[in-house]
């Protein structure tokens, strides 16, 4: 999509939003971590770069550096915190380490007619900070911009070039008139507005279709929102090239590979659609395994080697599509260790290196809530868009150890109690996910008359706009009873219900 806005990730947390506000201001924007190549993104044309934020020390070694395409290529350029740092420290500007940093909210004092501050008519903008580097002396053609109380550099630009440079975030809803100054930059870079879901949609169809060409698609239904949003929109692009696939890995919420494929096949009734049994298949490969991250490697690979198989089935597949979404891609891949890796997302870590499809991922920089309406925008029903994530791995990795048939039932059946309370109770969307994790843990119970020696269940349900942050949902007392209650009694083998209290970070959604 040429004349987007392409985000340098340097490891910022806040990278995410230089996204999100972007695209909420009507310019695409898409997000590259620092350290991979820049020649492919490039060569699509984007209208302008935004170098993030970082955690790292500009000057530490190993940190991630400017790739000196960035100012080569003669785009209009906004470095942001350690983008500003990076930018400073290329063009022989001299930065310093300081003792306790700024973080906060700080007064801003904008100094020359700089496009970004246009429109902001105040001599003092209260700012948000988080830096540990100043910028002490501005590169040779620079000129400070905008000062602080304490940093006398607190912005830079480029005298004649397009490079403008702001030690604080612009991005963060703290930052006064930050909307404006992503607003100048982009429209002082000669970038259009006007992007918008639809146009998302349009030109995703128009990308699908040039790439498919007279190819073959095969894509994996998991049940979720994002594949289910990825399907139409390809099958809207490519039609009956398209072959999704549900894969019944054993590993499922009840009744999901029906309800699934059939709602589809309802909306939908020219998608093809097989659904293949491989329960068997995986239950096997996972006997034993325990580790984590091993699970979602052993799941990884055997969803790999069902959908060769199910290509073989269809002649010649050109493409393997997935609904990976940005939290995904920025949590499973780890360039230069800017932001490190936290699970490997099966649908991107655990792919092997040298598959025989070439992979089209047109969701990969959205959100969910951004799946969502794009989804509603493609007509998807009501009912698949709002169903809770439910990660590829499924039921494996919510069952601590290893995985048996015997627990994955028990597990089916407390999930899915904890499933129709919450939405009984109407506080089903309210939460971005509730389900059941089944812990190896026993322990003693009095049942009727006898003593009972069960295994407990932990309650999780969360509240998140996005998956990279989320707290422990507050829900009522009473239907945590409820949960509780209900699960004891009808699924047999349980005897304690916990409810998890643990917010993401430090704890993450699923627990392994
Ligand atoms: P975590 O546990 O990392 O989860 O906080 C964040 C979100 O991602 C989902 N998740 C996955 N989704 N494949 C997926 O497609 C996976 O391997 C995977 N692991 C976690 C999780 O349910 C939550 O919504």
């Amino acid at each position: 999509m040429a004349g987007h806005v392409l985000i340098i990730d340097y490891g910022s947390q806040l990278t995410q939003l230089i996204a999100r506000k972007s695209r909420a201001l009507g310019y695409y924007a898409e997000i590259l971590p620092a350290g991979l190549p820049l020649e492919g993104p490039l060569a699509e044309k984007p209208g302008a770069l935004v170098l993030s934020g970082g955690p790292a020390s500009v000057e530490e070694e190993n940190a991630p550096g400017l790739d000196s395409l960035i100012l080569s290529s003669g785009l209009p350029v906004l470095g942001i915190c350690y983008g500003m740092q990076l930018v400073a420290r290329a063009l022989g500007g001299r930065l310093s380490r300081e003792a306790s940093g700024e973080y906060g909210p700080a007064d801003f004092f904008p100094l020359k007619p700089e496009p970004l501050f246009s429109g902001l008519n105040k001599e003092r903008l209260r700012v948000w900070m988080s830096h540990g580097d100043r910028v002490e002396e501005v590169p040779p053609d620079f000129e400070i911009t905008g000062r602080t109380k304490d940093l006398p550099a607190a912005a830079m630009a480029h005298k004649t070039k397009p490079v403008h440079c702001l030690q604080f975030h612009p991005e963060v809803h703290h930052t006064e008139g930050g909307e404006v100054m992503l607003r100048n930059f982009f429209q002082a870079a000669g970038l259009k507005p006007g992007w918008k879901m639809s146009s998302f949609a349009r030109d995703a169809v128009a990308d699908i279709k040039k790439t498919v060409a007279g190819g073959k698609v095969i894509l994996g239904l998991s049940g979720g929102v994002d594949s289910t949003v990825a399907a139409v929109l390809l099958h809207r692009a490519v039609g009956s090239q398209l072959h999704a696939v549900f894969v019944d890995n054993g590993l499922l919420r009840s009744g999901e590979a029906e309800e699934v494929s059939s709602a589809l096949r309802k909306s939908y009734p020219d998608l093809n659609i097989a659904v293949r049994d491989a329960s068997e298949e995986f239950l096997r490969r996972l006997k034993g395994v325990s580790d984590p991250e091993e699970k979602r490697k052993v799941i990884g690979k055997c969803f790999i080697d069902v959908f060769k198989e199910e290509a073989g089935k269809l002649g010649k597949v050109d493409f393997l599509a997935q609904g990976t979404l940005y939290p995904d891609v920025i949590e499973s891949v780890s360039p230069q260790g800017p932001s490190a890796l936290i699970k490997s997302h099966h649908n991107v870590g655990g792919l092997p290196e040298n598959l025989p499809f070439t992979l089209i991922e047109p969701l990969k920089f959205l959100f969910k809530d951004e799946v969502r309406a794009l989804g509603s925008e493609l007509g998807v029903p009501e009912r698949l868009l709002w169903r809770h994530p439910f990660p590829g791995p499924g039921l494996a990795i919510r069952i601590i150890g290893p995985v048996e048939e015997g627990d994955l039932a028990l597990l089916r059946k407390a999930d899915f109690i904890v499933r129709e309370e919450l939405e009984s109770a109407g506080l089903a969307r309210e939460v971005w996910q509730a389900f059941a994790v089944l812990l190896p843990v026993r322990s003693v119970g009095v049942m009727g008359d006898g003593r009972s020696y069960g295994k407990a269940v932990v309650v999780r349900a969360v509240t998140s706009v996005d998956a990279m942050t989320a707290d422990w949902a507050r829900l009522p007392s009473d239907l945590l009873g409820r949960f509780s209650s209900r699960i004891i009694n009808e699924v047999p083998g349980i005897n304690r219900v916990l409810y998890d209290i643990s917010s993401k970070p430090p704890s993450t959604i699923e627990w392994e």
